[in-house]
């Protein structure tokens, strides 16, 4: 089938924070690739295209994982009993120097991206190392399996192992030429610039990479604000800053093209830039935050002040490829955050999470995570007929709710991008 076909299902999405919309034994129109609408009954001038029948199937939005780190699936769900600092120095750095092999890079990333195309991820940013050549070897393994991602070679030049520490001008250099092949060999996978955070980039490096991601038209990602002790260490490297975000400021990497920032953990109150540049995501990682015990992010009260906020998985500091459990692990931590920290700002329901993980965090890739007319057919089938529970009674919402908490690391049973649909194996 070409990419303009009819998909029946019990389909649902959302349009905004506060509702999911069910739909259910309906048709959803693809043409060339696009949304052109969900109907409860076909429109006889569609009737001609090919039909997917998924009858009884859940079908909703491909999902967006703003932020992960390919290269540390090997170890996720190890040593998660130690915080940002101690964790990056005693485990993670060590893994990713691993990478400076394209052979282990080959067999470690394919499993991360066998895996990532069974999940409900259509899009995703993804930090691979500084390894020039083991990068491309990711970005190769994803466009082979039709995903769509924007994947960063990671750039450091301070305050890590003599193996990841770079030259600022051979690791500009290394970057504009990942940049340049990526956009070359590739039509799904994208480059975004990706220095790993103030502690590991020096000024000089900071400010190369956000002339650089101007002048090529490149997105950001990075993190700031996950631990408290990276944010006494960022106050000491950068003393006339006010704020870690007004360091990025000042080192011209804040949102001068969409930049997307995981964790922000310790924002609120402190680093109000955030609420005035439209150019910024923030990528909710409820899962790493609590393995590392880094705090809690108050979704709530940033979405209420109209910032963009979409999930991350944060492998390894989260464990699970799955935004399913994102969405339930940003619901729970929501709650304890309202009951210990501040009851002033609302719980997040499921609706609100779902919004994150589809059209929310999707607008960081473009017109992605809705069903709404000339949306990227992004699309996830999904088998909820072996639900442990019984499923009679419920709408497609609470059906989708259910799923999303029991089931969360299912395969999906059909993924399509951009309207082609992906041999997902299942
Ligand atoms: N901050 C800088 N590097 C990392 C990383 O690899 N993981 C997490 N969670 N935070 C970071
Ligand atoms: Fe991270």
């Amino acid at each position: 089938m070409d990419r303009s076909f009819v998909l029946f299902g019990d389909i649902c999405y959302t349009e905004s924070c506060d509702r999911i919309i069910s739909c259910p034994a309906s048709f959803l129109v693809v043409e060339e690739g696009k949304i052109t609408g969900v109907f409860d009954r076909l429109p006889g001038e569609y009737r001609t295209l090919p039909m997917y029948d998924y009858g009884g199937r859940l079908v909703i939005p491909g999902l967006s994982d703003l932020h992960t780190h390919a290269s540390q699936y090997q170890f996720r769900g190890l040593w998660m009993d130690e915080e940002l600092l101690d964790w990056l120095e005693r485990h993670t750095f060590p893994e990713e120097a691993r990478y400076s092999d394209a052979d282990y890079a080959l067999r470690a990333y394919s499993i991360f991206a066998d895996d990532l195309l069974s999940s409900p991820t259509t899009r995703a940013n993804i930090f691979a190392t500084i390894h020039h050549d083991s990068a491309l070897v990711l970005c190769q393994l994803l466009e082979e399996r039709g995903l769509a991602a924007n994947v960063g070679k990671v750039n450091m030049d301070r305050n890590c192992p003599p193996s990841l520490t770079e030259d600022p001008q051979a690791s500009l250099a290394d970057t504009v030429s990942f940049i340049k092949t990526v956009r070359e060999r590739f039509k799904r996978v994208h480059p975004i610039v990706t220095p790993r955070f103030i502690p590991s980039c020096s000024d000089n490096l900071c400010r190369l990479l956000g002339d650089l991601a101007v002048r090529m038209d490149v997105p950001v990602q990075s993190h700031l604000s996950e631990n408290t002790g990276e944010l006494d260490w960022v106050s000491s490297l950068c003393p006339d800053s006010a704020s870690y975000a007004d360091a990025y400021r000042r080192l011209g990497l804040w949102g001068r093209v969409k930049t997307c920032m995981a964790h922000c953990v310790w924002s609120r109150d402190r680093e109000d830039e955030l609420l005035e540049n439209d150019n910024l995501y923030i990528a909710h990682c409820p899962d790493s935050n609590t393995n590392l015990s880094s705090g809690i992010f108050p979704a709530r009260y940033f979405l209420d002040r109209g910032v963009h906020v979409g999930l991350g998985t944060d492998i390894a500091g989260g464990t699970s490829l799955s935004l399913f459990r994102a969405m339930t692990d940003a619901v729970k931590v929501s709650k304890l955050y309202w009951r210990y920290v501040d009851d002033s700002v609302p719980k997040l329901d499921f609706a609100a999470a779902f919004y994150m993980a589809s059209k929310g965090g999707g607008s960081f890739f473009g017109r992605v995570g809705s069903f709404e007319e000339g949306y990227d057919a992004d699309i996830v089938v999904l088998d909820d007929s072996d639900s442990p529970t019984c499923i009679e009674g419920l709408t497609v919402a609470q059906r989708l709710e259910r799923y999303s908490s029991l089931c969360p690391e299912k395969p999906v049973c059909a993924k399509f991008v951009q309207g082609e649909k992906l041999q997902t194996g299942y």
